[in-house]
């Protein structure tokens, strides 16, 4: 099959990102929630496009990632489509609709693929959800796993600090990861752990990790969107390197907007009919 898109770009797959792993080549994913970001990030090159839940805060305002539902992550899925050529697109499945049995796993799996056209799923979680993976698995649609910090599990964990610190979790981490691998799922998340365990999860894989909070041993790297723009004025963990401050751009831009509206500056002759 050819990976080419119609106008000859050559589309990233995840067979691709296996290849980039084993050439030593880091994979660079930011998310993205609609058509506009979307196409601005594909033409930048990133490699992975991630629907994520995270919509749920930075486009939907929720404290968490938990009231996002499954048409409204098809919504946004669909949005991001039309702007990419180039990258892979993955798309979170969201609460709710993907632990209650394998089936209904599948079922949200296939609403994704088939309404949005995306690539991939994302499933937080290990072996308590290893059925619902094989499921989708077997239905031919690729599966990304995340590991680790896992938000729609904020209530059970109570904070969003640093996961796996302690030998049991940290066991468990790395046993869900080998796991995740052995079924056939093409690349895993790692949040929030610490930098030494997500080395050795990443060399113990033939499939990427990419980290999120998880330091520079992984094979590649994905922040939010909102949040690397400088979009997110509250949010500001340690691993989180701002790129932008587009914030005090769009502050400053609408400002200047107010007072020429107010003095009548704008608009002038010029740009009248
Ligand atoms: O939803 C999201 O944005 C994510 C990333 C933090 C990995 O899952």
């Amino acid at each position: 099959m050819s990976t080419n898109t119609t106008d000859n770009v050559r589309k990233v797959t995840t067979s691709r990102l296996v290849e980039m792993k084993a050439r030593g080549e880091k994979i660079s994913m930011l998310t993205a929630y609609d058509y506009t970001m979307a196409k601005l990030i594909d033409r930048a090159g990133i490699d992975v496009i991630l629907v994520g839940d995270s919509a749920s805060n930075v486009m939907a305002g929720n404290i968490t990632t938990l009231p996002i539902t499954l048409d409204q992550m098809i919504y946004h899925a669909k949005s991001v489509m039309k702007g990419t050529r180039r990258a892979l697109v993955v798309v979170d499945l969201p609460f709710g609709s993907y632990q209650g049995n394998s089936k209904e796993a599948l079922a949200s799996a296939i609403r994704i693929m088939k309404e949005s056209h995306a690539e991939a799923v994302k499933m937080e979680g290990g072996a308590e959800i290893r059925e619902s993976i094989e499921r989708i698995l077997c239905a031919g649609i690729p599966v990304m796993g995340h590991l680790g910090l896992t938000p729609q599990s904020i209530n059970k964990f109570g904070t969003y600090n640093v996961r796996a610190r302690e030998k049991d979790e940290a066991e468990k981490l790395v046993s869900d990861a080998r796991m995740l691998e052995q079924i056939g799922c093409f690349a895993i998340v790692l949040e929030k752990i610490p930098a030494e365990l997500a080395r050795q999860v990443a060399g113990s894989l033939t499939i990427p990790v990419i980290g999120i909070g998880a330091g520079g041993g992984t094979d590649g790297q994905v922040l939010v969107m909102h949040d690397m723009l400088g979009m997110n004025d509250g949010f500001s963990p340690r691993f989180l390197r701002k790129y932008a401050n587009i914030g005090e751009v769009v502050n400053n831009a609408v400002g200047r907007y107010i007072e020429d509206v107010k003095s009548g500056d704008f608009p002038t002759v010029e740009e009248s009919y």
